[in-house]
């Protein structure tokens, strides 16, 4: 089973599911079993951490499936030769995100590499496409880490009309399962790139503690600022801010960066303290608006494989998208709820022979 896109043929993947290039988290480890499994791994360059990337490209060179590496645009503007360190490894596609990509541009194209570009309103997305960009990934504001503030359904429907059909455009932000691929395709996304999902999966490098910390997270508890950012000294171009779990450090300071800046050097301090200790009360735990939607800490494989399926049966209507959330039994308040009346849709109702959907894009 799999779902089929333009983005399939393009990247070279069974399925249109990307993993993001988290920082150094998102390593060779990850990469590999995201694309093995059938989807995209993207390595994440980061800040551009040249020992690291060097020692994670060397073992991505040894796999046959197609990846990526992603890079943080503004940051790899300091140290341009890193790309030659990515290009080297052959990845199918080098994913910029934050930041003009023109500069980086033709080296790509002249690798015969992909350019994908991360885009979070539609100037951005129009300078990726004068710059040559192959895909866009659309990232709304419930992404964890860094973002901007349209939501996901306000920007990719917007980045699709942009794009018109010129290059295909992913989904980010949010998405932690199969009803969010549907969602997106709906949306005319051609797949999703998911970076706090994979956040708590065995591959990734993150500390265990923040992966738990992800799984026990209920939905609403992020915030998007500026604090973690200020407490480790990591200034960000606008319009530019960061989303994480919401803990101690971030409730004390929320609504007093100023004097978070006043005090910085105390902070900080201790900010970067906490980090090495592994602290996470105070050091942030990088994720998203997805946090609701995930509860154990899977194999890549397995969470693609969820995802597929689950957004296969509800585009192929098989499946409802609420049937899994039905309480059973439905008891309310005054006791036994009714039964849903005959225009509501239940999971008895969705256990359907599979029929094609007209809106799979082939
Ligand atoms: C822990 C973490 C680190 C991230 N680091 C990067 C990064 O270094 N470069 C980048 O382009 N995006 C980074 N992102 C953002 C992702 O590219 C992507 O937009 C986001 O994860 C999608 O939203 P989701 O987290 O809800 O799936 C990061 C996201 C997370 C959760």
């Amino acid at each position: 089973m799999s779902i089929e896109t333009p983005l399939n043929g393009l990247l070279g993947i069974r399925h249109p599911v990307l993993s993001a290039p988290m920082d150094v988290i998102a390593g060779a480890r990850l990469t590999a079993a995201v694309s093995r499994a059938g989807g995209f791994g993207i390595l994440g360059g980061g800040y551009g951490e040249r020992t690291w990337l060097e020692q994670e490209t060397d073992k991505l060179k040894q796999q046959a499936a197609p990846f990526g590496i992603g890079f943080i645009t503004w940051s790899l503007a300091k140290q341009p030769d890193l790309l030659d360190v990515a290009l080297a490894a052959r990845p199918r596609a080098i994913m910029l995100s934050f930041g003009d990509p023109k500069p980086f541009a033709p080296r790509i194209k002249q690798a015969g590499t992909l350019l994908i570009c991360q885009v979070q309103d539609e100037a951005m997305a129009r300078q990726a496409l004068d710059a040559g960009a192959d895909i866009l990934i659309a990232q709304g504001s419930e992404a964890g880490g860094h973002g901007a503030s349209r939501t996901t359904i306000d920007i990719v429907p917007s980045i699709v009309d942009l794009a018109a059909g010129r290059v295909p455009v992913v989904a980010a932000g949010g998405i932690g399962d199969g009803r969010g691929l549907a969602a997106m395709m709906m949306l005319g996304a051609t797949g999703i790139l998911m970076g706090t999902r994979f956040y708590a999966s065995q591959e990734c490098d993150g500390a265990e503690q923040a992966k738990q910390r992800i799984c026990a997270a209920t939905a609403g508890t992020t915030t998007r600022g500026i604090i973690f950012d200020l407490s480790r000294n990591n200034v960000w171009p606008a319009p530019f801010n960061g989303r994480c779990l919401i803990n101690d450090h971030a409730r004390r300071w929320m609504g007093r960066e100023i004097e978070l800046l006043q005090n910085v050097t105390e902070v900080a301090a201790d900010y970067a303290a906490a980090r090495a200790a592994g602290n996470f009360d105070i050091a942030a735990v990088i994720a998203g608006q997805a946090v609701g939607l995930i509860h154990d800490i899977a194999p890549a494989a397995e969470i693609i494989d969820r995802i597929v399926s689950e957004a296969d049966q509800i585009l192929s209507g098989r499946r409802n998208s609420a049937s899994r959330v039905l309480p059973s039994p439905l008891v309310g308040e005054g006791g036994a709820r009714s039964a849903p009346d005959e225009g509501s849709l239940s999971a008895s109702k969705m256990s359907v022979e599979p029929t094609p959907h007209p809106s799979r894009m082939r």
